[in-house]
């Protein structure tokens, strides 16, 4: 069974990132998206809001710990 595309966007709790998280939920693709933060609490709160904001969309929201500078 073919698994769906993976996607990570860093620094995705707010901002640009945030709003590409909300362009790929829009897609009629199915999708897993992990949502990274360097906070795991924003990125976690992050990622539920945005999957209920979009409750017919095909793909998955993960959270995901990331700091570019570690
Ligand atoms: N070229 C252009 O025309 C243009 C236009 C707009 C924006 N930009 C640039 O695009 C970027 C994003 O803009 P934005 O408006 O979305 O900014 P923003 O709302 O401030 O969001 C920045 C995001 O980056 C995260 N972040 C910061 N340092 C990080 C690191 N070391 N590792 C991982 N994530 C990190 C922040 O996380 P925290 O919440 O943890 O701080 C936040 O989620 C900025 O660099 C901005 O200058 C360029």
């Amino acid at each position: 069974m073919a698994s769906n595309p993976i996607i990570l966007i860093t620094g995705a709790n707010t901002g640009l990132g945030l709003e590409t998280v909300k362009d790929l939920l829009r897609s009629p693709k199915a999708y897993t998206i992990l949502l990274g933060g360097r906070s795991l609490n924003k990125a976690n709160t992050a990622a539920k809001e945005v999957q209920a904001e979009f409750p017919r969309s095909l793909s998955v929201v993960k959270a995901i710990q990331v700091d570019l500078e570690d």
